[in-house]
């Protein structure tokens, strides 16, 4: 049987952490750590997944400032709030929440964030440090993967890791940190003509698709380590890409869904806003 992953606590830890470190900079420097979020557009997960985060950054300390935006915004108007937010003295990290509508370009937006400010590690000069192996602010899911990766204490050199999902939120800056770290990536997708070629030779797989039930059995090797990152909602509620019940007693160790990578990315988020305020009060 498997060695179950708890998300959430190693997300507690994070955020005690966090708070701890916050307070103190709060009172040193009298200054209180905020976040904005844009939201565009009516989308009922996002409206939910904003309440938990602004729950939970009251709890770690950190003010949390909404600004809507309705389905029809246009890519100027977002820019010009941003370009506006990058000034205020008093907002220390910009988040854009996803999805955005399909007449905008999030990443056209996401690259006018001032990079210290870049809560998401989504800036191309933070995703640049990261190519180069200098990791500033990293974006937050691959971020979190590699914290729970951390916690199981697997040595990342010479690791044989595998992650499918190829876009540049999760699958491209975790190849590079993994990479960075000196384990052998491969990163699969769509288009990959074997999965399981690959799959089953991976110490370490990494799944975020959104494809339930992607990764069965066979696909895993014995005694590996299964992220799964991967969030679907289906008649049976919230699930993940593995198959757990078939992979549980195969793997080594595993994420489950909910409760692994999802908690932790949030956790990562509030990390990312010490990191940013930090270096704003103390002017580094
Ligand atoms: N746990 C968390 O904190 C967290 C955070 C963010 C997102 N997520 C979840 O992670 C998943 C991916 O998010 P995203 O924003 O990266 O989405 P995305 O841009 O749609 O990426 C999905 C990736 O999976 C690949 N893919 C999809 N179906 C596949 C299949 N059947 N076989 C092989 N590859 C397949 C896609 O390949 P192509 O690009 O070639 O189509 C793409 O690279 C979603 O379920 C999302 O809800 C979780």
């Amino acid at each position: 049987m498997a060695l179950i992953v708890d998300g959430r606590r190693i997300a507690n830890r994070i955020k005690e952490r966090v708070s701890s470190d916050l307070k103190k900079l709060a009172s040193e420097y009298g200054i209180a750590p905020a976040m904005a979020t844009i939201m565009i557009g009516n989308n009922e997960e996002s409206e939910l997944y904003f309440k938990l985060r602004e729950k939970a950054s009251k709890e770690v300390g950190i003010k949390s400032k909404l600004y809507r935006f309705p389905d029809d915004a246009t890519e100027r108007e977002i820019i010009d709030t941003i370009l506006d937010l990058n000034k205020d003295e008093e907002i220390h990290g910009i988040m854009v929440q996803r999805p955005v509508p399909n007449h905008l370009s999030l990443f056209n937006i996401l690259s006018k964030i001032d990079p210290d400010k870049d809560v998401e590690g989504m800036a191309p000069q933070n995703l640049g440090n990261l190519f180069l192996g200098r990791e500033t602010i990293v974006p937050c899911t691959p971020l979190a993967i590699l914290k729970i990766l951390d916690h199981t204490g697997v040595k990342l050199e010479g690791a044989n890791a595998v992650i499918i999902n190829h876009s540049p939120i999760i699958g491209k800056p975790l190849a590079i940190l993994l990479l960075n770290r000196n384990a052998t990536v491969s990163v699969c997708h769509v288009f990959t003509r074997d999965l399981l070629k690959y799959t089953r030779e991976a110490d370490i797989l990494v799944t975020a698709t959104g494809t339930p039930n992607l990764i069965g059995r066979e696909h895993v090797k014995n005694g590996s380590i299964i992220i799964d990152a991967g969030i679907s909602k289906t008649e049976k509620g919230i699930c993940g890409d593995v198959d757990f019940d078939g992979v549980k007693d195969k793997a080594g160790i595993i994420t489950p869904v909910p409760g692994g990578v999802g908690p932790v990315t949030i956790a990562c988020v509030f990390e990312n806003l010490l990191k940013l305020y930090k270096k704003r009060v103390q002017g580094g």
